[in-house]
């Protein structure tokens, strides 16, 4: 959050951006967000991350008359990021339907940590925040590289 007496915006720098534009990305959220496919829930999300070389990948919820396998939108971000050449997220925002920043859920915060890791910074509805604090002490491949290191 923002020093003492420094206002919070959405171009707010910190934690760690240099007057990065959240208003941006979130832009770029709600567009992908026009496109989802949520007849189930009516509760359409969209989502945008930018990628460590500057790409920006999007994704949507993309429901099914079977409700649980529906796509959350961060499943299209992640597939977005492998399927256009990989890299790690350094930025994320997600929105509902009227455009209005939104928590990734739980499952979807294990998701983006897998590709982001926990210095990933996301817009949330408490202003700008590190993965590792909504996520904290995340299960993640250190823990599978930890354990091949000493099981027989
Ligand atoms: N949803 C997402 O796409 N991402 C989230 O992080 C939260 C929930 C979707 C899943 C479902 O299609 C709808 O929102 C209602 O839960």
């Amino acid at each position: 959050m923002g020093k003492p007496g420094s206002a919070v915006t959405e171009k707010s720098t910190e934690p760690g951006g240099a007057g990065f534009d959240w208003a941006a990305l979130q832009e770029q959220a709600t567009s992908a967000m026009r496109h989802a496919y949520a007849p189930y829930s009516g509760f359409p999300v969209g989502a945008a991350a930018l990628v460590d070389d500057g790409r920006v990948v999007v994704g949507c919820n993309v429901e099914n008359a079977a409700y649980g396998v529906g796509l959350c939108a961060e499943c299209g971000v992640v597939s977005e990021l492998h399927a256009s050449g990989g890299g790690r997220l350094t930025r994320f925002v997600c929105v509902n339907g009227d455009g209005d920043v939104i928590m990734p859920c739980g499952r979807c915060r294990q998701l983006l940590f897998e590709h982001g890791g926990p210095d990933l910074e996301l817009l949330t509805v408490s202003g700008v925040r590190r993965m590792d604090e909504v996520l904290p002490d995340a299960f993640g491949p250190a823990a599978l590289d930890d354990y091949a290191d000493h099981a027989d």
